[in-house]
């Protein structure tokens, strides 16, 4: 006959490991103090139980779970107080009997329940704070309680080392993120005043774009929060490869003759080469990926009749489709030195034309529906 023994996975894992893995999962200071308030005390078998943090020459009772209060909040120098010298002399303190002790400071102990204690640096090569535990009556620690007590304070040493390495982290990823930024705006606005388009060009294709991507996005599911918000950031880079178009032909009065028209071209791929010079130094990043996109297949054209590589339809990266018809817009309902600005409908009435041709005819059902945001966007953004 068989017969089975069904094991409680739960009776068998150690309390205390309990505690050491709820430290190690902590994202911060608080979570790692709060852990230690709401399970040391019980697993120590103590009284009360403090969180002390070194500050500079003082020691900052943090937190604390006790069966009357203790010190939470106050400070003390770092010579006047055991945790003090816990910290200071990296040693484990057990005092049976804490009157019998001159490294006590008796008055500030006569108000609370205390009569022994243990004290245990965080840390021990070099303490950052320390946990205490209390007991009401005269009681000699034992090293049970003094090893849960040092697996406890090990952890959170762990755990504080941990979120100090987080918090370093986010730091260094936020700047390099503005760092990024920074370097975006710079390289736009560059294009920009190399540009004979006015400066706000750059702007209205930049809500454009936002505004046809998340009307997209009931067909187009990758046009998720991140990338509509990516779309928005990228899209300024557009022309970055004008800076590298001659200004006879960049600032040119009047329309481009053929063989201009060739170098106007171009653009494209000279902003292909100089977002990925950028991808170089700065490292890969989606914004960048994205950028080059843009920059490369903005005037591609659905019917592959555009440049600079003849892509036809979805081979058309969608950041490259959606662009195509904010630049187009902005284009036409803007007045050139060559040109007068079209009225808003029949902007849309050229833009519809081209449904399939030279735009992906998708977008362009989006683009009516979402036609008169461009309208109010244009007369947002100005160029008088
Ligand atoms: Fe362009
Ligand atoms: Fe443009």
């Amino acid at each position: 006959m068989n017969t089975h023994t069904s094991i409680n996975l739960r009776d068998t894992i150690d309390p205390v490991d309990d505690i050491v893995l709820a430290l190690s999962m902590a994202r911060g200071l608080d979570e790692i103090m709060a852990t230690v308030r709401e399970r040391a005390r019980r697993l120590v078998g103590s009284d009360g139980i403090t969180f002390v943090l070194r500050d500079g020459d003082q020691c900052y009772y943090a937190d604390e779970d006790a069966i009357t209060p203790l010190w939470k909040g106050q400070r003390f120098t770092a010579e006047t107080c055991i945790s003090g010298w816990a910290m200071a002399n990296r040693q484990v303190v057990t005092i049976e009997d804490i009157y019998a002790d001159d490294r006590i400071p008796h008055a500030a102990y006569r108000p609370t329940f205390v009569r022994s204690l243990a004290m245990v640096p965080v840390r021990q090569e070099d303490p950052v704070a320390a946990i205490g535990a209390y007991w009401a009556w005269r009681h000699q620690p034992s090293a049970r309680e003094i090893a849960t007590l040092q697996r406890i304070a090990n952890s959170a040493a762990v755990a504080m080392t941990n979120v100090g390495l987080i918090e370093a982290l986010v730091t260094a990823k936020e700047e390099a993120v503005r760092a990024k930024d920074a370097i975006i705006f710079a390289m736009a606005s560059l294009a920009e005043v190399r540009d004979n388009e006015t400066g706000n060009h750059i702007h209205r294709t930049q809500y454009y774009i936002r505004a046809l991507a998340e009307e997209a996005r009931d067909r187009f599911p990758e046009l998720d929060d991140r990338t509509v918000d990516l779309l928005f950031k990228c899209a300024p880079l557009h022309d970055i490869g004008k800076i590298g178009i001659p200004d006879a032909i960049l600032l040119k009065p009047g329309k481009l003759d053929p063989e201009e028209f060739a170098i106007m071209k171009t653009h494209a791929e000279k902003g292909r080469v100089a977002i990925e010079a950028a991808e170089k130094k700065l490292g890969p990043s989606e914004f960048l990926k994205l950028a080059k996109e843009i920059a490369w297949t903005h005037h591609e054209r659905w019917n592959g009749a555009g440049y600079p590589r003849g892509l036809a339809g979805s081979d058309i990266p969608l950041a490259g489709r959606l662009m195509a018809i904010a630049d187009v817009y902005d284009a036409l309902v803007s007045k050139r030195c060559y040109k007068q600005a079209i009225p808003h409908s029949e902007a849309v009435d050229i833009i519809v034309k081209e449904r399939g041709r030279q735009f992906d005819p998708e977008l362009i059902d989006v683009f009516l529906s979402v036609a008169p945001k461009f309208d109010d966007i244009n007369q947002q953004f100005t160029d008088d």
